[in-house]
């Protein structure tokens, strides 16, 4: 990296200071202001994280204004089309694409590591009726966490792959498991011959015939491989936040779930479809919901719409909309979710060409088609975020790894700007 210079003045001569800018390989280059608070005692603000680099990472790349996504430099359409998910993990994790022995030892040590502990089970049972399977998923990785507990080891590598390799292999066995609890079916077995896609939709329809479950499997595959990293979003920042305790790395992926389970971040893909539901079953047209979003005074949001990033159509949407797309159109003519993908096509074209979301730059987001392509495979609503979650849990690894190896490594302390009282005294409770 080459140092620029870039001085800030603060109106006193003695206040002056030169802070370093560094380089980026792609992407705006960053102003290093860790002298500011040493020199000056001056902090950055930046609520929302709008303009701060958190990290310097090597894994994802995203041009927002240009709707490019690459993992590891290569563009999510060509591994979409290309790729799996399984050779993506490798990818995203090793910073190169494996050769087929590489690809082989690394599939072995994943299904190797379907066996997940059966307590998990219990955990699943426990939960009632009607309970979010992301409260469950949070459940099970803290129940991982208990067991690993005495084993952790961050800085040590081989502890690193071993977690790293449990978590992917995990993840979507739990996923399936929640999703047999969730459909009031037995727990269903893995098979270790299967990859990651085959292995879920096995367990999670087994009454479906091989062509179904290939097709589905195919569908899903690429939708893990499209949630499977997306830099320094909420979720992965809140993975590395939590990790740069040294925790369990089972913990950190805990906290990460939590945050992914929010509306605005994973969880859109839910609100996606209740939203797609109720402009099918109301009297109203695609119009008036339109205009709601638009109304300042009315707290509905065009749900699959906008993102912090991308001022462009995101990459993943285009891909999951042409799978929504040849997925529906080989299941059936007359699919349940035909309607559904019309209106979320009509609300696209509409918002694309209204001034209020085009000066904005609001484009459908991945989440805007992939509730779509969840609905029709037959996965329950409620559990489209644990999805996006097995999915990421990729990518939640790969960060948490570069964190470690980084040598910038150390725990994550944000300050803030205080505005709270100055020192009050205490009076006492019969006074107040
Ligand atoms: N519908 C209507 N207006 C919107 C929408 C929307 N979906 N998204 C943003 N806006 C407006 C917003 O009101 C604001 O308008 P103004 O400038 O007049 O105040 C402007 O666009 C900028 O929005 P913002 O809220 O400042 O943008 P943000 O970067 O803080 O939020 C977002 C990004 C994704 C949270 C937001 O666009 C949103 O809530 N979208 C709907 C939820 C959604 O689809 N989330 C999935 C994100 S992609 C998957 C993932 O990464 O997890």
């Amino acid at each position: 990296m080459t140092n620029k210079k870039i001085t800030i003045k603060d109106g006193q001569t003695d206040n002056e200071i030169e802070l370093p800018v560094l380089d980026s390989i792609l992407g705006p280059n960053v102003v290093d202001i860790r002298a500011l608070e040493k020199n000056l005692g001056y902090l950055s603000h930046d609520p929302g994280f709008i303009a701060t680099s958190s990290c310097e990472s090597k894994i994802t790349y995203i041009d927002g204004n240009e709707g490019k996504l690459w993992y590891r430099g290569y563009p999510i359409e060509e591994l979409a089309e290309k790729s799996n998910f399984t050779e993506t993990a490798y990818l995203l994790l090793n910073d190169k694409l494996p050769n087929k022995s590489d690809l082989n030892d690394f599939f072995k040590s994943i299904s190797s590591n379907y066996n997940v502990d059966e307590q998990i089970k219990d955990i699943i049972n426990i939960f009632g009726k009607g309970s979010h399977p992301m409260a469950i998923m949070s459940a099970c990785l803290s129940l991982l966490s208990a067991k690993y507990h005495n084993e952790i080891d961050i800085q040590n590598k081989d502890y690193r792959y071993r977690s790293t390799i449990k978590l992917i292999a995990s993840v979507p066995v739990i996923s399936a498991w929640i999703l047999n609890s969730i459909m009031q079916r037995d727990f269903q077995n893995t098979s270790e011959n299967l990859s990651i896609a085959e292995n879920f939709i096995n367990m999670a329809f087994p009454d479906l015939s091989d062509d179904q479950k290939e097709l589905s499997s195919r569908a899903m595959d690429v939708i893990f491989l499209l949630h499977a990293d997306h830099e320094q979003n909420a979720s992965t920042s809140t993975v590395r936040l939590s990790g740069s305790s040294e925790t369990s790395p089972y913990a950190a992926i805990a906290a990460g779930i939590s945050t992914l389970w929010g509306p605005t971040h994973g969880g859109a893909n839910e609100a996606v479809i209740n939203m797609l539901e109720e402009i099918k079953n109301s009297d109203k047209d695609v119009e008036f919901y339109i205009e709601q979003a638009k109304d300042k005074n009315n707290p509905f949001r065009l749900m699959g719409f906008g993102h912090r990033i991308y001022k462009n159509y995101d990459p993943r949407a285009k891909i999951i909309q042409k799978i929504a797309h040849e997925y529906l159109a080989k299941l059936s003519k007359d699919n349940p979710n035909k309607p559904l993908f019309d209106i979320a096509m009509k609300l696209e074209k509409y918002a694309l060409e209204d001034e209020y979301f085009v000066s904005r730059k609001l484009y459908p987001n991945v989440d805007f088609y992939s509730g779509i392509v969840l609905k029709a495979i037959g996965i329950p609503q409620s559990m489209y975020t644990v999805i996006f979650a097995l999915a990421r849990t990729v990518g939640w690894v790969a960060h948490w790894n570069e964190m470690i190896e980084d040598k910038n490594f150390r725990i994550g302390r944000p300050r803030q700007l205080y505005t709270g009282n100055k020192k009050t005294k205490y009076t006492d409770i019969s006074e107040r």
